[in-house]
């Protein structure tokens, strides 16, 4: 440095901290549809905007997937679904009574001259235990050598599926393809997997959207996380 030239001052300059990790509220999910892109706006939600609406407070939790992702994920599943079964006999058979909203959303998007029944089906326990199955309302339309959307809710263990399955394959359908708006993975024990998938989810108890406990809950129109208290035998 020249004589009488001045040091430059010093800035302050902090240590470089650690990055922080973000924590999001349940694991990303993955999402399991052919070809179709992945819809990840979700991992961007942080953990205080999954809030209960107020009338839902005292009873859930949180909200797990919102009423906006819902419409998006449910109207991307749609296109695909128009897009596949394009040009063919297609009859879309929905699972009572946990499909009722995804099935009404879905369906004003397949814009296909299809066929629509329902299977009955219902655990021997209310509540959200696990239980044997009895069929409440058989399929009534022919599906021999048409092709077969089997609609559910959620694929948990896969026992509903399998049986429902096995009552369909000797009908003689051309195909049979599965769609379920959730998919819990952590607690299957049949082997089934479903070819169109809403979302994967971590192995919690979920309702709303259809889905129930008790047979409540079923119209809130968001997927959302029971409130400590309020289930007394949910498994897991
Ligand atoms: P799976 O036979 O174990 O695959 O379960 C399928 C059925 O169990 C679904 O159609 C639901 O009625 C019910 N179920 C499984 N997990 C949940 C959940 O988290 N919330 C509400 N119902 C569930
Ligand atoms: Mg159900």
């Amino acid at each position: 440095m020249k004589a009488g030239c001045k040091p430059a001052p010093q800035l302050y300059c902090p240590a470089p901290q650690p990055r922080q990790r973000r924590t999001f509220f349940f694991e990303p999910a993955v999402v399991n549809l052919n070809s179709s892109p992945i819809d990840k706006t979700h991992l961007k939600k942080p953990a205080h905007s999954l809030r209960p609406p107020p009338p839902w407070r005292g009873e859930i939790r949180s909200v797990l997937i919102s009423r906006a992702r819902l419409a998006r994920r449910v109207h991307t599943l749609a296109r695909q679904i128009e897009k596949d079964f394009a040009g063919r006999d297609l009859v879309i058979i929905a699972l009572l009574n946990g499909t009722v909203m995804f099935l009404a959303d879905l369906l004003r998007g397949v814009s296909l001259p299809l066929r629509l029944d329902f299977i009955g089906v219902s655990s021997y326990r209310e509540g959200a235990g696990a239980g044997g199955l009895i069929f409440t309302k058989a399929l009534r339309l022919g599906v021999r050598g048409r092709d077969v959307l089997l609609v559910d809710d959620i694929l948990d263990t896969g026992r509903t599926l399998t049986r429902v399955l096995a009552k369909l394959r000797p009908l003689q359908p051309r195909r049979i393809k599965i769609c379920v708006l959730l998919d819990k993975p952590a607690r299957r024990v049949e082997k089934v997997a479903a070819d169109y998938v809403g979302f994967t989810i971590p192995d919690e108890f979920v309702v709303g959207y259809g889905l129930d406990y008790g047979e409540k809950y079923r119209n809130l129109p968001f997927v959302g996380l029971l409130a400590p208290g309020i289930a007394q035998d949910v498994t897991p």
